[in-house]
């Protein structure tokens, strides 16, 4: 048995797609744990947009570009295959920067992590790829950027967009189970009957077909609540001119615009924000990992309780890692992206 792992081969181009071309597919033997250590078998990766950086070669907003024939980064889940650290057992199901590769050595210190990543899955789940997910750091976005930060109260409109997404897709969910009322934005009438018939919002607006300012108006006349934003650009603008007094804006992401250079100028109509007296703020999800067993047990509960659909859209195979990232930017599939090792 071999390590099989994606190294970085030369840096992306700018607007050039994600493939398995810009990796090396490298076998190394497993790496045995060290006192102090342990072996997590990875048996699926999460995706976030976020991860297009690290192939940039230059250091972006947050992120430390890789070295050409680095390890890719990623979260992974997967057990404990064998610990020599006094905390973490073998058996253990544990959700952490696993990097794109079979197995990596773990050692269990969150001080030396830029930030703390290394997660206990109190209650696991199968399949373990929901501990990326519906469980896991998709739902986490959706849960403290919506609960936290949006501060929700039961009927009120709700405006989401990348509905259709990974973290869209629960924050619409959670929305709907806090007794909110839910418009969702996605690209195309596929995804909008999806957001329907599987997410449950309560309308739906085709941002590629329809005008998204004219439905604004007809389906939001008393204006939105909260607005979750995944994508930042026209979309975050036709939201700030359309906001309820005291509305709220929940700064997620922003994948519209982020990988354009120069960056493009900002919202035109945040004049409302004064006018609203509304609340524009952004959240890291990391912020909260002390408080991630909280989050995962109302998760791992609504789920049981049939309150939660699963939305992964599985890639099989490490080789399809890299389709599965560039999945995010080409929009066509729906749901969170997770690849099945
Ligand atoms: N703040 C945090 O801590 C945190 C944590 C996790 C994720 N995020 C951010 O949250 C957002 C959602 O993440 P995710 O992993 O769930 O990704 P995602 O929403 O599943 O991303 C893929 C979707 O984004 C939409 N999209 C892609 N390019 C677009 C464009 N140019 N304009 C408008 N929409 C576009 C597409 O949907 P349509 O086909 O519907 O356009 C696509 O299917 C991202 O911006 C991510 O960076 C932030």
């Amino acid at each position: 048995m071999k390590n099989r792992q994606l190294r970085l081969k030369r840096n992306i181009r700018q607007g050039e797609p994600v493939s398995l071309d810009l990796f090396d597919l490298v076998e190394t033997d497993i790496p045995e744990p060290n006192e102090g250590q342990f072996l997590v078998e990875t048996k699926a990766l999460g995706t976030s947009p976020a991860q297009r950086a690290y192939l940039m070669g230059e250091m972006s907003r947050f992120h430390p570009p890789l070295a050409i024939g680095e390890l890719m980064r990623g979260r992974g889940v997967g057990p404990v295959i064998k610990s020599r650290h006094p905390d973490y057992k073998e058996g253990e199901i544990v959700a952490c920067s696993t990097g794109w590769q079979d197995y990596s050595i773990q050692d269990g210190d969150q001080t030396k992590m830029p930030v703390k990543t290394l997660q206990k899955i109190h209650d696991p789940q199968e399949p373990l790829y929901l501990h990326l997910g519906t469980l896991g750091a998709s739902a986490f976005a959706a849960y403290y950027g919506f609960l936290d930060v949006g501060r929700p109260k039961a009927g009120e409109t709700v405006l989401v967009s990348s509905c259709a997404g990974g973290v869209g897709s629960m924050v619409a969910q959670i929305a709907r189970l806090k007794g909110c009322r839910v418009i969702g934005i996605a690209g195309g009438p596929q995804k909008c009957a999806w957001i329907q018939d599987v997410v449950g919002v309560d309308a739906a607006i085709d941002y590629k077909n329809e005008d998204l300012y004219e439905k604004l108006a007809e389906l939001v006349p008393n204006g939105i609540d909260v607005y979750f934003d995944n994508v930042g650009g026209e979309t975050l603008d036709a939201a700030l001119k359309n906001l309820a007094l005291r509305g709220r804006i929940v700064v997620c992401g922003l994948i519209s615009t982020e990988y354009i250079d120069p960056p493009v100028p900002g919202p035109r109509h945040y004049y409302n924000l004064i006018y609203k007296r509304a609340r524009m703020e952004g959240f890291f999800v990391w912020d909260y990992f002390e408080d991630f067993p909280t989050a995962e047990a109302d998760l791992v509960r609504w789920y049981k309780q049939g309150k939660l659909t699963p939305t992964e859209r599985v890639f099989k195979g490490l080789e399809s890692a890299p389709e599965a990232l560039q999945s995010l930017f080409a929009g066509v599939d729906t749901g969170i992206k997770v690849i099945e090792l």
